[in-house]
């Protein structure tokens, strides 16, 4: 009998902690999977301020910056995987990251330069702390108010991404040669709407664009119909004559808007009516009649603009994010603290080396997790030079 009391006793009590249990794991995973406003705010109180100091002197000394870092950021957050950094990794002898595809070759050093800056000062600070994809984010929220742009709110607790890998880049960024239903369709695959994705596009009031961006809707007009016969003839004969070098100097570039080219502006929309956008795909915006009365109301209504402008921005920030302990952030904004070892570990010694060298070159720690992990200390022999403590994951 009381035997049979306690099971029953505890049965019962199991049944009543279960229901429990399971409220505990659904709480802990929504808190851990919640961005906040002040995620940083015990962990590392000075977040904001060096993100914002770094940011300042940096679009003081190269003012390409911010342009540079707003077009990174539409660059890393767009893809299904979402705002997780992966565009700051680099190549492997053994993957072609993001940032090596084709579409990504233009992006400029200076924005990478910005955020390799913030986190070296904010890992000082604040050690292991905060992710590169929450610096991205808020840096690039920053200097969209430095050029007289939107204010919208970062929310924060985002972890980085682990994988890099430059096919995934394709078919999920615009490129102006595609038609506008092509375009439309890529921010509609992420919940974009045709006025969002217009209201986004204003970003090229500021910035610039290669002369190989545009050459053969200026120079080569029978190839091109239609792209050339909407570029103003004043306008077209500038351009001409600014690119006349391209050929032999590919950095040779022009101003997105070339009236107002420093300041966050309806100017852009303003320009579009006129022939007076720079890509083929500025010309769409106006000649598309899905994405032509976007144009018109922004043009004629700069706080409209500003206002899809900064929800948009933000929207774009939170897609596909990953939070909690699902994932984390990286010491080191180019490289996955990881090596996975693939094919049998047929590279691993390589990789191992290359990973050597490149922690020589640049890195005091990183921290690593491991599952059935073989230590770098041990291929070291045993006790590093640098005192490192870190570990190389095995997949196989
Ligand atoms: C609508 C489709 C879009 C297309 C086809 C497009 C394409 C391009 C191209 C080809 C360039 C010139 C890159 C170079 O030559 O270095 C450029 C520049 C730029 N794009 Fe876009 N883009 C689009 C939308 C956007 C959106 C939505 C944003 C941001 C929210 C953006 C931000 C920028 C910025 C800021 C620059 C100037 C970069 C710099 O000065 O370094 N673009 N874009």
């Amino acid at each position: 009998m009381a035997t049979t009391k306690t099971s029953s006793t505890k049965s019962k009590t199991s049944t009543t902690l279960l229901p429990l249990f399971l409220i505990f794991l659904i709480n802990l995973n929504l808190s851990e999977s919640k961005l906040t406003l002040d995620f940083y705010k015990q962990t590392c109180p000075q977040f904001d301020e060096i993100i914002q100091q770094t940011v300042t002197s940096k679009q003081i000394q190269s003012p390409t910056t911010a342009a540079a870092t707003l077009r990174l950021f539409l660059h890393d957050c767009l893809l299904p995987n979402g705002c997780d950094a992966s565009v700051l990794l680099s190549s492997t002898p053994f993957n072609k990251a993001e940032r090596d595809n084709d579409i990504n070759l233009s992006l400029p050093g200076d924005a990478f330069d910005l955020i390799v800056r913030i986190k070296t000062a904010l890992e000082l600070s604040c050690p292991n702390t905060v992710s590169c994809s929450d610096i991205l984010v808020t840096a690039t929220r920053d200097l969209l108010v430095m050029l007289g742009g939107p204010h919208f709110n970062v929310y924060l607790g985002r972890r980085d991404g682990r994988s890099s890998v430059s096919t995934a880049v394709n078919n999920f960024l615009p490129k102006p040669t595609m038609p506008m239903s092509q375009i439309i369709d890529i921010f509609a695959k992420r919940g974009f709407t045709v006025e969002e994705m217009v209201a986004l596009s204003g970003a090229h009031t500021v910035g610039f664009s290669h002369c190989s961006e545009i050459s053969a809707d200026i120079y080569n007009n029978s190839s091109n119909s239609g792209s050339y016969s909407s570029y103003n003839p004043r306008f077209v004969e500038g351009l001409r004559k600014a690119c006349g070098d391209y050929k032999k100097n590919p950095t040779l570039s022009v101003f997105n808007d070339i009236m107002t080219p420093n300041k966050f502006d309806n100017v852009y929309f303003q320009n579009l009516p006129k022939g007076l956008g720079v890509l083929k795909s500025d010309h769409g915006l106006f000649s598309d009649n899905l994405t032509k009365p976007f144009v018109e109301r922004f043009a004629a209504d700069q706080d409209r603009f500003f206002k899809v402008f900064a929800s948009s921005m933000q929207k774009l920030s939170l897609l596909g994010v990953m939070t909690g302990r699902k994932a984390w952030w990286r010491w080191w904004c180019a490289r996955s603290p990881e090596v996975w070892c693939t094919c049998k570990c047929k590279y691993f010694e390589a990789q191992v080396k290359e990973l050597q060298n490149e922690v020589r070159m640049n890195a005091p720690t990183l921290l690593m997790r491991t599952r059935s992990a073989y230590s770098i200390a041990d291929l070291f022999g045993r006790k590093t030079q640098f005192g490192l403590n870190f570990m190389v994951m095995m997949s196989d």
